[in-house]
């Protein structure tokens, strides 16, 4: 049974314990989805052009510490995966005490609702395979190679391509953050035409 928007009974039990929980739950929900977002885009438009501005010319001392970035990305890696688990845990929370919505229901032909959230959740589990992939496999293989490269040894020839990748797995992730964003958007409030 879905529970109509707007309606003061949230679930079963007792409804004014429940709405609070609700209500944090879609705070934390949406604090969440801000700090992982915000974070993202701050990371991309600001922090990575500015520090590219102060790259040392070759043969010229840097002006920076080393590894600044790679220091600030590793920080922010944790705030993001915490931010993800929060996301799916009070999504999970709130679609059964709000919308009345099952893990069965979840695969059913269910209307507008459902057939949104089933594509929500498809792009944020590909969101979150990216992300495991940037910050645990290739990201972290990258920058052993880049280091080896610091230390002296030859570069292989697919480490241009690595780097690249490794770039554009995090703007495309970003990208489809935002689209996720778009999703929960129509899927709550329908779509606009
Ligand atoms: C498995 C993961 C997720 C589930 C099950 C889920 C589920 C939900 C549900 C049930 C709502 C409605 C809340 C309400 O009652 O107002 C919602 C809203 C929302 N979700 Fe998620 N969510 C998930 C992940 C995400 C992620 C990863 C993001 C952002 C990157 C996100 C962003 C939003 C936003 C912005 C809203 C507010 C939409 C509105 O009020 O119009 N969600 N989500």
């Amino acid at each position: 049974m879905l529970v109509a928007r707007g309606s003061p009974e949230i679930g079963s039990g007792c409804p004014a314990r429940r709405r609070i929980m609700y209500q944090a739950a879609v705070f934390i929900h949406l604090a969440s989805a801000i700090v992982w977002i915000g974070g993202s885009l701050f990371l991309a438009l600001v922090l990575i052009p500015v520090l590219r501005r102060y790259a040392p010319a070759p043969g010229e001392p840097p002006v920076l510490p080393p590894d600044m970035l790679g220091t600030m990305a590793r920080r922010f890696r944790w705030i993001s995966w915490v931010c993800i688990v929060l996301l799916v845990a009070t999504g999970l929370y709130i679609l059964p005490t709000r919308y009345g919505i099952g893990f069965g229901d979840f695969f059913s032909l269910g209307g507008h609702f459902v057939a949104t959230l089933q594509v929500k959740v498809a792009l944020v589990a590909v969101v979150i395979w990216l992300s495991a992939m940037h910050d645990f496999v290739i990201g972290p293989y990258t920058n052993r190679m880049i280091e080896a490269m610091q230390a002296g040894a030859e570069p292989p020839g697919y480490l241009p391509l690595l780097r690249r990748s490794v770039v554009w797995i995090a703007r495309i992730n970003v990208l489809l953050t935002i689209l996720v964003v778009v999703v929960a958007v129509t899927m709550t409030r329908g779509t606009p035409v």
